[in-house]
């Protein structure tokens, strides 16, 4: 049996993929299925932290003993997470962010016009969470941590990530067509600002889950 090492700790973890919608029945998304952000929250209740998951359309159920906070789009998630950062040791950053929204919202639903190329749609930036945590801490000695999927030279982009996000840990995988979305498992390198790097091994979710807990309560104060 593990050490309650993070008892008397809040922990805040987002999971799940935003969507931002462009009209009330349609919606940019992605293919993140939460399943990462949810064994982090598990362990991370199992290790004695107090913990809140905002969850971003995962339709998993809830955790045992989580406090979980559903929210839909980026803004939305930033709000949440923001609120429940206030008092937190850690926060964790594990939902797939829109790096854009469309700029406008219809109302009604948008029609096909008989003859007529359909209009584009034009997308404005969101605000990047985690570049934000990292900036303004709401504590000092918050722990807060990234997650990165790339395709292509993983440890450079991933160290250049680190930096230009500022925050203290970075767990990067490697995603192609048939990895890591939706699937039990996972694979990764966690990146540390203070030049460490941790090799995670093919494995359960949960596994990969516990190794964060690990550099992140070696870095609480
Ligand atoms: O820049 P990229 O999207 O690859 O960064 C991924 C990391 O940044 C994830 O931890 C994600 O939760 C976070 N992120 C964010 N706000 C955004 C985009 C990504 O917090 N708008």
């Amino acid at each position: 049996v593990r050490e309650p090492d993070l008892a008397g700790r809040h922990v805040v973890i987002s999971a799940g993929g935003t969507r931002e919608p462009l009209d009330p029945v349609r919606f940019l998304g992605n293919r993140s299925s939460g399943k990462q952000g949810y064994a982090l929250a598990r362990t991370a209740a199992a290790r004695g932290a107090r913990v809140t998951l905002i969850a971003a359309n995962t339709g998993l159920p809830d955790p045992a003993g989580v406090d979980v906070v559903p929210v839909g789009t980026a803004v939305h998630l930033r709000e949440e997470v923001l609120k429940a950062a206030t008092d937190a040791d850690a926060v964790v950053m594990a939902a797939a962010v829109a790096d854009f929204r469309p700029a406008a919202y219809a109302s009604g639903k948008i029609k096909k016009k008989d003859g007529k190329e359909p209009d584009p749609i034009v997308l404005v930036r969101n605000p990047d969470i985690l570049a934000e945590l990292s900036a303004d801490r709401a504590r000092p000695g918050q722990v807060v941590v990234g997650f990165a999927a790339e395709t292509d030279d993983v440890l450079a982009n991933g160290r250049a990530k680190l930096r230009r996000k500022g925050c203290d840990l970075l767990v990067v995988n490697e995603v192609g067509e048939r990895r890591t979305f939706g699937s039990e498992e996972n694979e990764a390198i966690v990146l540390a600002a203070d030049g460490g790097e941790t090799p995670v091994p093919h494995g359960p979710k949960e596994a990969l889950a516990e190794i964060v807990w690990d550099l992140v309560t070696a870095r609480l104060t």
